[in-house]
């Protein structure tokens, strides 16, 4: 992205982030850089829901979304936190946006530009849940917000998506054209869960497990070998070694939350440590030495070697 940072490691956007003690917490710590808590688009658009046809088309819908909002922080709170962070410490400030849509995004990408974020994240959420909705639909709509984005500000852009597009590579692909800055893998969603004892459907999020990061390394070592685009990966990094794994399919920088949330901020510290010894026992002197010499660079190949590799891991269990 343009950005220089001391280590690869990002303290991903959470509650981690949220406020200047923290971030200059994560500082302290030894991050890299920090991305800001989300905003969430809605807050933004708050005023014109209460008017608007959304309210009252669903006011349930509404009210539970306004009493949510109650907790997160509005636009004029968000930037005052990066004209303070950016006071306050050295590494890079990203800040983050969560939304559906890229009416209010504009107005949100030119404000935190001026209050002096290093560059944005964009946190695109679009459910697919239309049976009418085409994938090349879905993915059109995220590439014009890139677009439009890129267009109406100078400091890097980067997206922050999910792992569900019918073909990830190709996708991956059409950003980088449309000038993406960097592609952050992936997204971390809330599950429906079903309670079979009151018959009740509800929402479930919790903290990744250190099996996660599997998904991730396919396609990172995907993604990196077709494209040209910087990758931060997250999701189920919780050790030195997930760290180093994730270098040699080809990201460029790693974010944390659930690790820093259930062992504390000082694993940045032990991780660090932890990379320099590995490299000095396999002599590597810069991270540009070994980033991505473990990505699928040969298409075919790749195809070949993971069906291969199903083939005889599923044989293993007969
Ligand atoms: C409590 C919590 C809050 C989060 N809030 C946000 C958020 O506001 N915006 C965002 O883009 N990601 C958010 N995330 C996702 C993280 O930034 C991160 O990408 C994800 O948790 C995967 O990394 P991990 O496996 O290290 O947790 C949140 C994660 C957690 C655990």
């Amino acid at each position: 992205m343009g950005l220089t940072l001391k280590n690869p490691i990002i303290a991903a956007s959470s509650g981690l982030t949220k406020t200047l003690d923290n971030v200059i917490a994560c500082e302290k710590s030894g991050a890299g850089a920090v991305v800001l808590k989300s905003l969430f688009e809605e807050v933004l658009a708050e005023d014109d829901w209460e008017t608007g046809q959304s309210a009252s088309q669903h006011p349930e819908v509404f009210d539970y979304l306004r009493s949510e909002l109650r907790f997160q922080y509005g636009i004029d709170a968000y930037c005052d936190l990066i004209r303070k962070a950016k006071k306050a410490v050295e590494i890079p400030i990203i800040a983050s946006i969560n939304g559906t849509s890229f009416k209010w995004l504009l107005k949100f990408a030119r404000r935190v530009e001026k209050a002096g974020a290093d560059a944005l994240e964009l946190n695109v959420y679009l459910p697919r849940i239309r049976e009418t909705q085409k994938a090349g639909e879905v993915e059109a709509a995220y590439l014009e917000i890139l677009e439009t984005v890129k267009s109406e500000i100078t400091i890097p852009v980067s997206m922050k998506i999910g792992m569900y597009f019918s073909s990830l590579p190709e996708f991956a692909r059409q950003l980088e054209y449309r000038g993406l800055d960097a592609l952050v893998m992936f997204n971390r969603f809330t599950e429906p869960e079903i309670d079979i004892e009151n018959l009740d459907i509800h929402t479930t999020f919790s903290l990744s497990s250190k099996e996660d990061i599997n998904r991730l390394l396919r396609w990172t070592a995907i993604v990196s070998a077709k494209t040209n685009l910087e990758i931060a990966a997250t999701g189920g990094i919780h050790s030195y070694e997930g760290v180093v794994k994730l270098l040699l399919a080809g990201a460029s920088t790693v974010q944390l939350a659930s690790l820093l949330y259930s062992k504390g901020l000082g694993e940045i510290e032990t991780i660090l440590k932890r990379i320099s010894a590995w490299m000095q026992r396999h002599n590597f002197e810069t991270i540009d030495q070994f980033k991505g010499i473990l990505n699928f660079s040969e298409a075919e190949n790749a195809a070949l070697y993971l069906r291969a590799q199903f083939m005889e891991k599923i044989r293993a269990v007969e």
